[in-house]
């Protein structure tokens, strides 16, 4: 009838109409009966009791009453402030272990930490070709780097490790920021074979691969922290190299010393030599037997090594020391400056660094890198006792973030201070002000813009 009247588009309009209006009626029923559930009304009353309690509700003076009841009900019900107290809270309720249904490596077959490519360069270069817009180099000498670290997917054994990993990871966002570097924070496990320092090669792998416009991986140990802001890498130098560590010549190559180098801070180049040495490097990581018997190798053939089971840092001396011919030509051991700086020799010589020299140094006068080695807040039991840990922890995170407070007219009130004071007064011409570093505008954070 309607539609005849009105036409078949017109009736339709109408009836979806009638359907909203429905659903609105409908909707308002429910908020009256849920209201006078609530407030307790309507049990004997009428649709006009109700409207009146409804209005007494909400109206303000008559607020205090419903609230005191809410407050009663809070403080004389025991189990409901337990419910909310985060103090209190036992994290081991949430932390259920769900059954382990990963794949079960063949036994047979050795291990691998991926299916073999071997045409990486030529994938990569054409890659490239085809996406302009994501450049492997972001300015001349100045590649594109993708910074990464990592913690366990589970908390520390201790709250306080979790307040120090914060700490690590906004250390390294300021220095990330500061230099036009991009972050990758990993928190799974991506092969169990590979737990404990050996996670880092899957994980580097897989972000190579993934990442074609990434020129340089940097690795970075989540105890590691930047004590020097305004060094830049000497990108330059690194241009016929593709895995750059902190180490000597000597020492890896020569005498075969387990702390030769150090794999807790290094670029990797993304190129098939790296896949390649990441390759050669995996075969001690899987754990339980192959992991031990290779760490009795690794003691056997390195010098000082104590007896523990096969660690990244020993295969990779043990690698470059016994291949140096297939290896050592594209590897850069560096030690002009402080990629990674022990941190038993550095901390308690900040005061004198500061004292006599400046940042943008990163050797011993302003050491790039402090690497706590041997501390360990995230577990039960570290090399070194707690409390030195910490407060040099604390001391080296200061350091560092006084070059960042330092751009805004601050600093902490000294090394061992969570507190900080002004340096310089606010100004009316705040674009006027240049920070004593020139880390606000910095250079080598410059964007090429290009002419097209
Ligand atoms: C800020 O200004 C006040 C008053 O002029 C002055 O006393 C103080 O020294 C200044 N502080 C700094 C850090 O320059």
């Amino acid at each position: 009838m309607i539609e005849r009247c009105l036409g078949a588009r017109r009736a339709r309009q109408i009836h979806r109409a009638l359907r909203h209006f429905k659903v609105t009626i409908l909707c308002l029923v429910m908020t009256i009966v849920v209201l006078r559930g609530t407030i307790g009304a309507g049990k004997f009353g009428t649709p006009e009791q109700d409207f009146v309690e409804i209005r007494d509700h909400f109206s303000p003076r008559k607020r205090a009453e419903p609230h005191r009841v809410l407050e009663e009900v809070q403080t004389t019900s025991s189990s409901s402030s337990e419910l909310n107290n985060y103090a209190a809270f036992d994290l081991n309720k949430l932390l259920v272990d769900e059954e382990d249904d990963s794949e079960k490596p063949d036994p047979k077959k050795p291990y691998s930490l991926g299916p073999k490519i071997s045409d990486w360069d030529e994938q990569r270069s054409k890659w490239l070709e085809q996406n302009p817009n994501f450049p492997n180099f972001i300015g001349p000498n100045k590649p594109r780097v993708l910074l990464v670290t990592g913690s366990s997917p589970k908390p520390c054994e201790n709250p306080v490790g979790d307040h120090y990993l914060l700490k690590s990871i906004k250390n390294k966002i300021d220095y990330c920021r500061l230099h036009g570097i991009e972050i990758f924070y990993n928190m799974a496990l991506l092969d169990a074979e590979m737990a404990g320092f050996w996670a880092k090669l899957p994980l580097i792998r897989k972000l190579l691969l993934s990442h074609p416009e990434v020129e340089f991986l940097w690795w970075m140990d989540s105890d590691a922290m930047f004590t020097d802001m305004a060094f830049e890498l000497p990108w330059e130098r690194y241009k016929d190299y593709n895995f750059v560590m902190h180490g000597w010549n000597e020492m890896v190559y020569d005498q075969k010393n387990w702390i030769g180098l150090n794999t807790g801070s290094f670029l990797l180049r993304n190129c098939q030599w790296s896949l390649d040495i990441l390759d050669a490097w995996a075969p001690m990581g899987p754990k339980g037997k192959i992991r031990t018997e290779a760490g009795k190798i690794l003691t056997r053939e390195l010098k000082d090594r104590p007896v523990f089971e096969a660690d990244d840092q020993s295969a990779m001396v043990y690698l470059l020391a016994t291949q140096k011919d297939t290896w050592g030509g594209k590897v850069y051991l560096e030690n002009a400056y402080y990629l990674h700086g022990y941190w038993g020799i550095l901390v308690d010589r900040y005061e004198e660094m500061i004292e006599n020299y400046h940042p943008g140094l990163g050797d011993h006068r302003w050491p790039l890198v402090t690497h706590f080695v041997g501390c360990k807040p995230c577990g039960k039991f570290g090399d070194y006792p707690v409390e030195r840990c910490l407060k040099q922890m604390d001391r080296a995170f200061n350091f560092g973030d006084n070059q960042v407070l330092q751009i805004y007219g601050f600093t902490h009130k000294s090394l061992g201070s969570r507190r900080v004071k002004r340096t310089r007064n606010d100004t009316n011409n705040p674009l006027e002000v240049k920070d004593e570093l020139g880390l606000l505008h910095p250079a080598f954070k410059a964007v090429k813009v290009s002419s097209s």
